[in-house]
């Protein structure tokens, strides 16, 4: 717009923008008008219409919050309508006041102003909403479609809430140490989506024994529907428990078959979990129900050049790490070596193929029952260590991957160490990853990469969190 323009003609280009954008107002309007059209006819028709039109697995999934999305078009329409309906008698009362507002001069400045505050915020706030709304996205082929939008994703306005219960899937097809291909962050929500398992876990006579259902709790857990509720059904044990080995011996000694419920496995004894059988029934961490193998780990230097020994990293900290975690798959052997140094390590575990909570137990350290989904039972600043391994690797999002991050700084405290051991991802991903790890500038106590194999490279790390003074 020209500035040599009069008062009069100004006034006259204020009224056409306005008009301009009441016109646009009014096609954003009809739009989510037609919208909110089409989910209710989407909703009344659902068994009939669609069925006929899309296919029976084309209607909104089972599970997805339809009025959650409903109050958020609404939302955006009263937005709308509000900025209409000012706009519209903003317009009025100019037309009321014709001529006093022709001698009136509206500066450049006051006019963007106006345009600004009026007209663009609400507009921006009205855009935001409308692209915050999320359907019910369904992924794979007709026959085989699975719901990959989060159900209750729209009750959530809040942007980190929605990034962080968003499943996040694993990078480049790679499947994690679930056996799943996306994390499934939870704040307990998810259960919804499993209403029929859940009704299945819940189903029990009050008081009774539980069924031996622990691998249906565990499938929930993974899935985020987590934490779970609790029950109020006797839970069952191995009818031939044996007294624990005393702790001098259980800390390397492998557990008694009999203490242990093998129906949900494939193995039916330890000595059916040694690395060499194939059938074994779990992937991970093969080899480490083998106590020869699992003794000289941490304090052998091993073929790997990144393995660090325990008395190297507590080195740096005499006397200083007493408790820690060890967020990890595994049988507890980390812990089994702290104990011996006089720091208590609770071991996370998940039951994946192999009873690796009670096998933990049995030795006679405190394993964790906890997926990667939620946040770490621990309040901040407390733990003296973190030590990782054969857990995160590189088929972590890195979304994830940063909020767990952030998780284990908040739970560390300051002059703790973050112990790195053997995180592995394909070269390409290691400028990305390494990125993550230092972000938070903690002091490099080591620091030290190898080739895996031809793509792949290991990384470990003992970091130490720096003092907060805020
Ligand atoms: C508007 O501006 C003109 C000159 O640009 C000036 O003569 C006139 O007094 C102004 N009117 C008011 C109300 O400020
Ligand atoms: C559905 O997916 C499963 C596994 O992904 C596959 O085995 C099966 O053949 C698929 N079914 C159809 C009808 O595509
Ligand atoms: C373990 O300690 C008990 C007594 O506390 C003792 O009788 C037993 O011999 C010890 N076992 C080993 C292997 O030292
Ligand atoms: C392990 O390696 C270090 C140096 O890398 C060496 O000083 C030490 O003696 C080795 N220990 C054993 C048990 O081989
Ligand atoms: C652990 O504590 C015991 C008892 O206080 C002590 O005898 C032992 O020397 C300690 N071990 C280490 C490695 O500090």
């Amino acid at each position: 717009m020209k500035m040599s323009c009069l008062p009069k003609c100004r006034l006259t280009k204020l009224l056409a923008w306005l008009q301009i954008i009441l016109g646009g107002l009014v096609v954003v309007v009809s739009l989510s008008s037609l919208f909110v059209f089409y989910s209710a006819g989407f909703l009344i028709h659902r068994e009939d219409i669609c069925r006929h039109i899309y296919g029976v697995k084309e209607v909104i999934p089972e599970g997805f919050d339809v009025r959650a999305l409903s109050d958020r078009v609404d939302e955006i329409l009263d937005k709308l309508d509000s900025l209409q309906e000012k706009l519209e008698s903003k317009v009025q009362q100019m037309e009321r006041n014709k001529d006093v507002l022709s001698k009136l001069n509206v500066t450049m400045l006051e006019y963007k102003k106006y345009l600004e505050d009026e007209v663009i915020k609400p507009l921006y706030s009205v855009h935001i909403g409308l692209r915050q709304i999320r359907l019910p996205k369904v992924e794979g082929d007709r026959a085989n479609a699975t719901l990959k939008e989060d159900p209750l994703i729209n009750n959530f306005i809040i942007e980190e809430i929605r990034k962080y219960i968003t499943p996040k899937e694993n990078r480049v097809k790679k499947v994690n140490i679930y056996g799943s291909d996306r994390v499934y962050n939870t704040i307990g929500h998810a259960c919804v989506r499993y209403k029929k398992e859940l009704e299945e876990y819940m189903e029990y006579d009050i008081g009774s024994y539980c069924k031996d259902d622990w691998d249906l709790a565990q499938k929930l857990m993974i899935k985020g529907c987590d934490p779970l509720p609790r029950r109020r059904c006797l839970t069952r044990a191995s009818k031939v428990y044996q007294k624990p080995f005393p702790i001098n011996e259980s800390l390397w000694r492998v557990p008694d078959d009999r203490n242990i419920r093998w129906a949900r496995y494939v193995c039916r004894n330890m000595k059916c979990l040694s690395s060499s059988n194939t059938k074994r029934g779990y992937s991970k961490c093969t080899g480490c129900f083998e106590m020869e193998k699992e003794k000289l780990k941490w304090v052998t230097n091993s073929s790997v050049p990144v393995d660090f020994l325990i008395k190297d990293v507590l080195a740096f900290k005499p006397g200083e790490i007493r408790i820690g975690l060890d967020f990890g798959v595994g049988t507890g052997t980390f812990a089994a070596r702290m104990r011996e140094q006089n720091v208590t390590i609770i071991s996370t575990a998940l039951n994946l193929g192999a009873p690796f909570n009670e096998v933990i137990a049995l030795r006679g350290l405190i394993p964790l029952y906890i997926t990667l989904n939620q946040r770490l039972p621990f309040f901040d600043n407390t733990m003296d260590l973190i030590h990782t391994t054969g857990f995160l690797d590189g088929w972590i999002d890195l979304l994830l991957m940063d909020f767990i991050l952030f998780d284990w700084d908040r739970v560390l405290r300051p002059g703790g160490l973050l112990w790195i051991d053997r995180f592995f991802c394909s070269r390409k991903d290691l400028d990305d990853y390494m990125y993550m790890f230092l972000q938070f500038r903690y002091k490099k106590h080591k620091w030290s990469i190898s080739p895996k194999s031809s793509d792949e490279v290991y990384l470990s790390a003992v970091l130490e969190k720096p003092p907060r003074a805020i």
